[in-house]
């Protein structure tokens, strides 16, 4: 497995709308911080300033037209900054970090499920990832239909202008994991997202137990 240069250990959380990878991650991050472990949870503008103008511009629902290319451009700005100004501190004294969605979602949604391309996609963002990319990424998969359902039945959580899309898009971003999840599968692992939030929280932390050495046996007990 290829780890980063940092000391601490970057997880990411990918995958559809609906998919539960926030509901997941909380609950890793209490179990975590439970055990006493340093663990930083965030997500792209992460109250970032710069990174939260950034992403309301994306996600207005008035931007309907925004051009597929400025929206990726925007994207990797947005993770640029959140990037050197959260996760990599947090990475070097130690910490865990849990994220909510990071790299992948571009490539997967912009690359391709935008048709902007895979590779046109990471080009701009390792210009803004740099050095860092995840130790390990969880990719939560579940039909898009089950996803969306869910995201239906509990109102309370805000609709962004991505749930509305249409269901061939959905399916688009799922081929797209797919495809990232066969390329990297030294960083990429599949989660069943389809199963209850229990069976997702164990898969997890058989997967973490595997692949992380250091905190991995610190985190179980
Ligand atoms: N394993 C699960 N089974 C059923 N419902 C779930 C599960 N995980 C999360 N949910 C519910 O599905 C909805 C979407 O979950 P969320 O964690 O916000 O997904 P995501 O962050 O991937 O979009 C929420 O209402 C959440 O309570
Ligand atoms: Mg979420």
């Amino acid at each position: 497995m290829n780890r980063s240069n940092w000391p601490g250990w970057f997880i990411t959380m990918e995958g559809g709308e609906g998919a539960g990878k926030t509901t997941a991650m909380r609950k890793l991050a209490q179990r975590l911080e439970d055990r006493g472990l340093d663990m930083v949870m965030t997500r792209e503008p992460g109250g970032i300033a710069i990174s939260e103008q950034i992403r309301s511009l994306i996600l207005d629902p008035a931007h309907v037209s925004m051009d597929p290319r400025t929206e990726a451009l925007l994207y990797a700005a947005a993770r640029r900054q959140h990037l050197v100004e959260r996760v990599e501190p947090a990475l070097q004294r130690g910490a865990i970090v849990l994220c909510d969605r990071f790299v992948d979602s571009s490539l997967a949604y912009q690359g391709y499920a935008r048709g902007i391309g895979m590779e046109e996609v990471w080009d701009i963002n390792r210009f803004a990832v740099h050095r860092t990319m995840p130790d390990i990424t969880l990719w939560f998969d579940i039909e898009p239909e089950e996803g969306l359902e869910r995201i239906r039945a509990n109102r309370s959580r805000e609709v962004n202008r991505l749930d509305t899309e249409q269901l061939a898009f959905h399916q688009a971003v799922r081929q797209g994991y797919e495809r990232l999840a066969r390329q990297f599968p030294d960083r990429i692992v599949r989660v069943d997202a389809s199963q209850s939030e229990t069976v997702i929280q164990e898969q997890i932390i058989d997967i973490l137990s595997e692949r992380t050495q250091d905190f991995g046996p610190r985190m179980c007990k």
